[in-house]
C-alpha cells in the first residue's frame, strides 16, 4: 500500500457502457455483506460542489468546450472530491470505491484530446491531492460492442446515446487504447478485466483482484 492512512482506494475505469456502474455496485453490496466500511462514490460528481461541475461537463460535452477547460473542470471536481470525502472516508478505515478517477482523465484529456501528460501530473499533484488508488480495475470491452450496449440502455437514458454518438468512434478507440497503455506502465495498480463477458463472470474476476488487496482481519476499525 502507498499510503499510511487506513482504508482501500479502489477505482473502476473503463469507456461508457463498459460496466463499470454495475460492477461498483455488486462491489459495494458484496464487500458490505462482509461487513466492511464501504463508500460508493463517482466522478464526476461526487460532491455537491462537484454535481454542479458536472452540470457544466455533462452539458458542454461534445459542443464548444477546449480541452483544457474540461480538464480544468475535471480536477477541480477531483480535489474538492478527494478532500472532503475520499480522505475523511479512508481515514475512518472505509474501502472506498470511486466509478471513475484520475485515469479517466488520463485516458480522455490526455490519450484522446491530447492534453500533454506533463500538465495533468502537475495538476494532479499539485492540485488534486495526488492520492494513487490501491487498486484500478479497468473493464475492457470492443467499442463496438460497448455502443451497443448504449444504444439498449437509451430506453431509461436517451442522453446516453446521443453523447456517445456525437464522439466519432475514433475518440472512444483512443481512449480504450489510452487506459490499455495505463495499464501496461503500471502493471501492479491497474488491471484489465475482460468486460465483454457475463456481469456475474466479470464480477469473479473483480472480485478476485480484490480480495488481494483487502485489509487482513483486524487490520481495521
Ligand atoms: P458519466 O455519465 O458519469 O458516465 P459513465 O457511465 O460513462 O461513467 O460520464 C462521465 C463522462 O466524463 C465520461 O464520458 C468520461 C468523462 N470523464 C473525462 O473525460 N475525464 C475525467 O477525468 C472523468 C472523471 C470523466
Amino acid at each position: 500500500m502507498n499510503r499510511t492512512i487506513p482504508g482501500r482506494f479502489i477505482t473502476l475505469e473503463g469507456g461508457e457502457g463498459s460496466g463499470k456502474s454495475t460492477q461498483a455496485r455488486l462491489i459495494r453490496d458484496w464487500l458490505a455483506a462482509e461487513g466492511h466500511p464501504v463508500l460508493l462514490t463517482s466522478e464526476p460528481g461526487g460532491t455537491e460542489i462537484g454535481q454542479a461541475l458536472r452540470q457544466v461537463l455533462m452539458a458542454n460535452q461534445n459542443t464548444d468546450m477546449v480541452p483544457e477547460t474540461e480538464l480544468l473542470l475535471y480536477i477541480a471536481d477531483r480535489a474538492q472530491h478527494v478532500r472532503a470525502r475520499i480522505l475523511p472516508a479512508l481515514a475512518e478505515g472505509h474501502i472506498v470505491i470511486s466509478d471513475r478517477y484520475h485515469d479517466s482523465s488520463v485516458a480522455y484529456q490526455h490519450y484522446a484530446r491530447g492534453v500533454p501528460m506533463a500538465t495533468l501530473d502537475f495538476l494532479f499533484h499539485e492540485l488534486a491531492g495526488g492520492l494513487v488508488p490501491d487498486l484500478t480495475i479497468v473493464m475492457d470491452l470492443p467499442i463496438p460492442v460497448a455502443m451497443e450496449r448504449i444504444q439498449r440502455r437509451s430506453v431509461t437514458d436517451p442522453d446516453s446515446v446521443s453523447r456517445f454518438e456525437e464522439e466519432a468512434l475514433a475518440f472512444h478507440e483512443r481512449v480504450r487504447d489510452g487506459f490499455h497503455r495505463i495499464a501496461a506502465s503500471d502493471p501492479d495498480r491497474v488491471k484489465l478485466v475482460d468486460g465483454h463477458r457475463d456481469q456475474q463472470d466479470v464480477f469473479a474476476s473483480v472480485r478476485q483482484l480484490i480480495q488481494g488487496i483487502l485489509p487482513a482481519a483486524g487490520e481495521l476499525p
